[in-house]
């Protein structure tokens, strides 16, 4: 039973964070690690020793390290879904035979693309990805972070169903010199299917004498793609235990594999995996993904925040927040346990976030001064993405670490306007580099800290039912004849969707 030791977690005793720094001269050892090429520091949260060990009584109790290893022995831990949750299998590590078939797809990938490289389906230059949400989100991050000097293909993510997105996407794209790249994993998604019949549209109109010789499909439902019309021998499957968003390491992450070549994808495959092994081997008090996870639960349990920021002070990782949105808001955002029960206590805060320092002339004022606790995570890469004078990384990381001093410091001032309160917790990663390796252990280090939070709670992190029924309403709408409320009836019919 965790009730006591969510009491004891609950019982923790507040103090200032420059308190603990005086009363800990070990708090840096004690809350700083170094893995797969990410320093992690968590000294300036509110953990301290009594927290570590209120928390770490309460993973033993939640039964923490069987889960992760259910997890990583392809049990089924989506038990809403009675399936397992297998994207560790897709970097190699989890179950053996998930993992031979997750090599066994890699490598019709890997042969697809070499047949694109030799002109298989004429010459491309353009690849258009087409997907929404775990389909998307992945691979949106991967090539804006590690594509930006890539000459390989011009890749575009188009993933709103509002028109502008695809229009704008395809404006300089030669229709004959495209890929079409259709990612869903139901191959059902009405945004992903409405996109891609237009693109093929744009390439009819436009003379590609074959159009569906062109699409590849990246999917869990293969008979759908291929009744769709995409020829077999361009789907890449991946499994249906791997979910949307944990699926950029399956075939989803066509597009980079693709964009930026098989080995630099190879290489965040073995930086998730090297992360993966970390959480599965490394004590507790020594494993990254279990201590951010104990500091995110101190400020939504014990502190009652509402919210968690992420800046990442790297315009290569300017996509994080959003990806991150999906990965945490997604997966913990429940209101029952995973038996079905409600929850007694508040799952995942909202995760917002932005890029460093644009974010400093914004919402800061908010973060020093305003009446909301607001964790902040900093995210910092040592080696500099551009070529400029020294001086702009010099100021990208001053700022950056001199916001978590001073969130933490505070300052008085005799006019309280002035005055900043500090003892306002902040986290720092700080990357040797902005590589595949590197950004590939960073994700896995997101999903298991996700894991570990729904594992505290006792939630599900891996169904999303939640996202339905707006959907069948949407449905419902176009079809018609349905009766809504007043205030909808009213906007539907303003907008002329329905008399
Ligand atoms: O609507 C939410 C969702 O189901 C996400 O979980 C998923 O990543 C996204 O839609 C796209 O789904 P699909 O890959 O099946 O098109």
């Amino acid at each position: 039973m965790t009730d006591t030791a969510w009491q004891a977690v609950e019982a923790l005793a507040p103090k200032r964070l420059t308190e603990l720094f005086a009363a800990e001269p070990d708090r840096l050892e004690a809350l700083t690690l170094d893995v797969a090429g990410i320093h992690f520091d968590w000294s300036k949260t509110h953990l301290d020793a009594a927290g570590l060990q209120a928390f770490a009584q309460l993973a033993d109790a939640a039964g923490l390290a069987a889960r992760r290893d259910a997890l990583f022995a392809g049990e089924p831990v989506n038990v809403t879904e009675g399936r397992a949750a297998e994207h560790a299998a897709q970097r190699g590590e989890g179950h053996p035979e998930s993992v031979a078939q997750a090599r066994g797809f890699h490598a019709r990938m890997r042969a697809l693309i070499d047949a694109i490289e030799a002109d298989a389906l004429g010459p491309i230059r353009h690849v258009l990805h087409i997907g929404i949400g775990g389909s998307a989100l992945g691979p949106d991050l991967l090539m804006d972070a590690l594509g930006r000097d890539s000459d390989r293909y011009d890749v575009a993510i188009v993933s709103n169903v509002d028109g502008l997105a695809l229009e704008e996407a395809i404006e300089d794209f030669d229709p004959d010199a495209t890929l079409l790249v259709i990612a869903s994993k139901t191959f059902t998604t009405t945004e992903t299917m409405l996109n891609a019949e237009s693109a093929i549209g744009w390439m009819t109109e436009n003379g590609v004498a074959d159009p569906y010789g062109k699409v590849i499909a990246l999917t869990a439902n293969p008979e759908q793609a291929i009744a769709w019309g995409v020829d077999e021998t361009r789907v890449l499957p991946f499994s249906e235990s791997v979910g949307g968003r944990y699926s950029l390491w399956s075939s989803i992450g066509f597009p980079a594999a693709i964009g930026l070549g098989w080995d630099v994808f190879e290489e965040l495959l073995e930086g998730a995996a090297e992360m993966d092994r970390h959480f599965r081997l490394a004590e507790p008090l020594r494993n990254a993904p279990v201590l951010a996870a104990f500091a995110d639960l101190y400020y939504t349990q014990v502190r009652h925040a509402e919210t968690r920021a992420t800046f990442a002070y790297d315009e290569r990782l300017r996509l994080l927040p959003s990806y991150l949105q999906q990965l945490e808001m997604e997966s913990n955002g429940k209101r029952v346990t995973a038996d079905g029960t409600p929850v007694t206590r508040p799952t995942a805060p909202i995760t917002w976030g932005g890029v460093g320092t644009d974010a400093q002339h914004a919402v800061f004022q908010l973060l020093h001064q305003g009446t909301h606790l607001v964790p902040v995570e900093f995210i910092a890469a040592i080696e500099p993405g551009d070529v400029l004078s020294e001086a702009h990384h010099r100021q990208l990381l001053l700022n950056a670490l001199a916001q978590g001093a001073a969130l933490m410091a505070g300052r008085d001032n005799e006019d309280q306007a002035r005055a900043y309160p500090g003892d306002r917790p902040s986290s720092t990663l700080l990357l040797d580099q902005v590589d595949a390796r590197t950004l590939g252990a960073l994700i896995a280090f997101y999903e298991h800290r996700t894991f570990v939070s729904a594992a505290l709670l006792g939630i599900n992190p891996f169904d999303q039912f939640g996202v339905e029924l707006g959907k069948e309403m949407a449905k419902a709408a176009d079809k018609g004849g349905q009766a809504f409320d007043a205030s909808t009836t009213d906007l539907l019919r303003r907008a002329g969707l329905a008399g």
